[in-house]
C-alpha cells in the first residue's frame, strides 16, 4: 500500500491489464501489472518501467485469494480431511537419528527375481499397454494362487482385474456399489484411505468401533446395531491397518449371517493376507470370500505392495463376481487404462518365483512383531498381540498423555516417529500406531526409547 501511495504521488500508474502468478512455497500468488508513466509523457504503456505487485499490497493476501479458489472447488473432495499421518514424516525428515516406525511399507527390496522379470520385459520392448483388465498371464496366475491358498475360484477371463495398487481397486469398487447417500460400514480404526474412498463415490461413512478386549475384530453386533434401510456395503480390512487384528472365521461366519440377512455387498482389503503369524498363521488366512454365501456379494482387494515389498511397483488386483467386475471394469478403463506393464511382469515373476522370499520376509516381521511386542509390554505400555500386518499398536493412556501428544513429544524427546492411533479413527485414540517394518535392530532400539520416554512421562 505504502509502496503504491509513493509511486502514484510521482507517477501516473496505471494497471495493466493481465495477471501473472508466482509460486510461494505451495502458495500461488496472484501479481497484479503495473506501469509506472511520468505525468509528463503521454499516456503510453512503458514496458521497461513495469513492475509487478503482490495483490497483498491491496490488503488482498495469497491466502485469500486462495481461500477464495479453495471455495470454488468441489464439495465432495474438500469436505475430506487430508491424512493425518505425513505430517510426521515431514518433521521427522528434519531431524537426524530418527527410527522411523511411522510408514506403513517394507523395509526389504523387492525379491530378486521380480526386479529380473520386469528389466527383462523393458529390455524385450514390452512398453506398451496391456490389457484393460491385466496381462492374462497374471490374472491367471492370481487365480491359481486364489485356488490354491484358500480355495477360492475366480474366472481370469472376467472376474479379475489387475489394477494401480489395492487403492485403485478400493476406489473403483467404490464407484462400482455405491451411490450417492448410500451408507458404508466401516469398522475403525482402519487404514485412512477407506472413509474418503467411500465419500468420494458419494457414500456416507458409518463408523463401526472395535476394541481391544475384542481382539479389534468388528463383531457382528456391532455391525447389525448400525443398519439402516440406507445400508449398501460393509468394508472389512483384516490382517488390519493399524491394529494387526485378524478375523477369525467364527466371527466371519457370524458377521455372514448379518450380511445375507440385511442383504449387503462385502468389501475386503486382504492385502497383509501374506502377513500372519503365530496361531492365525497355523489356521492360515480366512479369505472372506470363501465364507458360505459371501462369494457372490463380496468383491476382494489384494496386491503386491506389502507381501511382496512392491508399493512403488503399483500392482494390485480385485476379484469379484462378473456382474460386479463388469461395472469395476468401466472405472478402471476410463481412469487408468491398465496397470504399470512391467510391474505387471514383475507381479508375475512375484507369484511364480518369489515364494521362499515372501516366506522369509515373514519370518523376519514375525521376529520384530515379537521384539516390539513383548518389549512394549514389558515396558508397561500394555500392546495387544497383532497376529497380521506388520503394526504394533501400544495402548499409550497409562501415560496421561493423548495420541497426539504422545507422537509429536516422542519424536522431539527421543527421535522415534510413530503415528497415533487417532488418525485411524476415533476408536484409536489412546494408542500408537508402531509399524516394525524396519531393521530388528532399530525395532529394539527404538522401544527401548519409547519404554524410556513413557517412564519419564508418568515419573
Ligand atoms: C490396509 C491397506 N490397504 C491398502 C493399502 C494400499 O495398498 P497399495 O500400495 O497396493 O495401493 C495399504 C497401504 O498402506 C494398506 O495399509
Amino acid at each position: 500500500m505504502v509502496l503504491l501511495d509513493i509511486v502514484r504521488s510521482a507517477y501516473s500508474v496505471v494497471r495493466i491489464p493481465y495477471l501473472q502468478t508466482s509460486r510461494l512455497g505451495n502458495v500461488t500468488i496472484r501479481n497484479t501489472n503495473y506501469a509506472i508513466l511520468s505525468r509528463n509523457l503521454p499516456r503510453r504503456f512503458v514496458p521497461h518501467s513495469a513492475f509487478s505487485i503482490p495483490n497483498s499490497a491491496f490488503m488482498e493476501t495469497a491466502t485469500s485469494a486462495a481461500e477464495r479458489l479453495a471455495e470454488r472447488l468441489s464439495e465432495r473432495i474438500r469436505s475430506v480431511p487430508q491424512s493425518g499421518i505425513r505430517r510426521f514424516f515431514e518433521i521427522a525428515a528434519t531431524m537426524e537419528d530418527v527410527i522411523s516406525l511411522g510408514i506403513g511399507e517394507p523395509d526389504f527390496v523387492s525379491p530378486r527375481p521380480i526386479i529380473d522379470a520386469a528389466v527383462a520385459s523393458l529390455e524385450a520392448g514390452k512398453t506398451g499397454y496391456t490389457a484393460n483388465l491385466g496381462l492374462i498371464e497374471l490374472r491367471e496366475a492370481v487365480a491359481d494362487e486364489m485356488q490354491r491358498l484358500y480355495g477360492v475360484g475366480y474366472n481370469p477371463a472376467n472376474e479379475i482385474i489387475v489394477t494401480v495398487g489395492a487403492s485403485e481397486a478400493m476406489m473403483i469398487a467404490m464407484l462400482a456399489l455405491v451411490d450417492p447417500g448410500e451408507e458404508v460400514l466401516i469398522p475403525e480404526p482402519c487404514f485412512v484411505s477407506y472413509g474418503p474412498l467411500a465419500q468420494f463415490a458419494g457414500g456416507k461413512v458409518v463408523w463401526v468401533p472395535t476394541r481391544a478386549e475384542n481382539d479389534f475384530q468388528v463383531t457382528a453386533e456391532d455391525i447389525e446395531a448400525r443398519i439402516t434401510d440406507k445400508t449398501k456395503l460393509l468394508f472389512l480390512g483384516y490382517p488390519n491397518n493399524p491394529t494387526g487384528a485378524v478375523l477369525r472365521r467364527e466371527t466371519l461366519e457370524k458377521i455372514a449371517e448379518v450380511v445375507l440377512r440385511h442383504d449387503l455387498f462385502v468389501l475386503s482389503d486382504e492385502i497383509y493376507d501374506r502377513l500372519v503369524y503365530g496361531e492365525a498363521y497355523n489356521e492360515g488366512h480366512t479369505c472372506i470370500p470363501s465364507i458360505d454365501g459371501l462369494w457372490d456379494r463380496t468383491i476382494m482387494l489384494n496386491g503386491f505392495s506389502k507381501g511382496y515389498a512392491m508399493t512403488g511397483w503399483r500392482i494390485g488386483f480385485a476379484c469379484a463376481p462378473k456382474p460386479i467386475m463388469d461395472e469395476m471394469y468401466k472405472a478402471h478403463q476410463y481412469v487408468v487404462m491398465s496397470a504399470p506393464t512391467m510391474g505387471q511382469w514383475g507381479a508375475l515373476a512375484g507369484i511364480r518365483e518369489a515364494q521362499e522370499d515372501v516366506e522369509q520376509m515373514r519370518q523376519a516381521y514375525d521376529a520384530r512383531r515379537r521384539v516390539i511386542v513383548d518389549g512394549l509390554n514389558a515396558g508397561g505400555l500394555s500392546t495387544f498381540e497383532p497376529e497380521g500386518a506388520f503394526y504394533a499398536f501400544p495402548d499409550i493412556t497409562s501415560t496421561g498423555l493423548s495420541s497426539e501428544d504422545f507422537a509429536q513429544r516422542l519424536l522431539e524427546e527421543e527421535h522415534v516417529a510413530c503415528v497415533p492411533g487417532d488418525a485411524f479413527g476415533p476408536s484409536g485414540a489412546g494408542y500408537l500406531r508402531c509399524s516394525y517394518a524396519n531393521s530388528l535392530e532399530n525395532v529394539t532400539e527404538a522401544v527401548r526409547r519409547i519404554t524410556r520416554f513413557a517412564d519419564n512421562v508418568r515419573s
